[in-house]
């Protein structure tokens, strides 16, 4: 694991782009595994920025998403396709049809979560997942439980998290309480995983995941098993 320690959110945000952009450069036909949520916007300014300047190109790039609300469609401003559309698909040349997200108002979630990981499967898998990380550990919305997840799934989402994101909308209640998730199988076989952590509130949360025991507990900490993780925390 490399664990790198910056000062500022912006000096965390540079290096997350100059990765994600070294990653399409080395591997322009590259699948990038995406979060939503406050900590990637810079990283995706950034992105935006080099593809403006002429560094990068996203025309062969295909992205998978880690997770949905359910009960959300692509429309509703809070949905992560709208995040994703919103903040870096429409401002790049990504091919919209390989973009995905997966769908949080299939009928049927559980078939969604089996057509996502066989989507993940036909493409080869993720070459580089990027991450934030819950105040409860949670990464994608694999929330804190009594084992990890392998498959993509539904989840109801912690009373934290619910709290969290609730900055998000226009009130508490309007924040749905499940969603669907990428499992741990797909981003623990990513082959380089980036984890993005701002602030001194994540502190305690990044320590635990990193430097104590793997614990489904404490979700992210699945991570230290991983071959080739990179984490960048920002104190401020
Ligand atoms: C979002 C996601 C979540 C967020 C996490 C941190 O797609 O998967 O795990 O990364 O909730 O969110 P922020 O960055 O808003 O603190």
């Amino acid at each position: 694991m490399q664990f790198i320690t910056v000062k500022t959110y912006e000096e965390l945000s540079r290096k997350a782009a100059n990765i994600i952009a070294a990653q399409i450069i080395q591997k322009p036909e590259c699948v990038l595994g995406l979060a939503t949520g406050s900590t990637p916007l810079g990283a995706y300014d950034g992105l935006v920025k080099k593809y403006q300047d002429g560094e990068l190109d996203f025309s062969t790039v295909t992205s998978v998403n880690l997770d949905e609300y359910a009960g959300l469609d692509g429309t509703n401003d809070q949905s992560y396709r709208y995040f994703m559309d919103t903040n870096l698909f429409n401002k790049v040349n990504i091919d919209k049809a390989k973009t995905h997200v997966p769908n949080g108002c299939a009928e049927d979630l559980a078939a969604e979560g089996a057509r996502y990981d066989a989507l993940i499967a036909e493409l080869g898998g993720i070459d580089l997942q990027l991450l934030g990380i819950g105040l409860d550990g949670h990464i994608g919305f694999n929330e804190p439980d009594d084992c990890f997840t392998k498959e993509t799934h539904e989840v109801e989402l912690d009373p934290s998290t619910i709290e969290a994101n609730a900055r998000f909308f226009a009130s508490i209640d309007d924040v749905p309480t499940s969603a669907i998730t990428m499992g741990m199988q797909a981003i623990m076989q990513a082959k380089k995983v980036l984890l993005i952590a701002n602030g001194a509130g994540k502190k305690e949360i990044v320590e635990k995941s990193f430097f104590g025991p793997i614990t489904p507990q404490v979700p992210a900490s699945i991570l230290q098993l991983h071959p080739d993780v990179t984490v960048i925390f920002s104190e401020n």
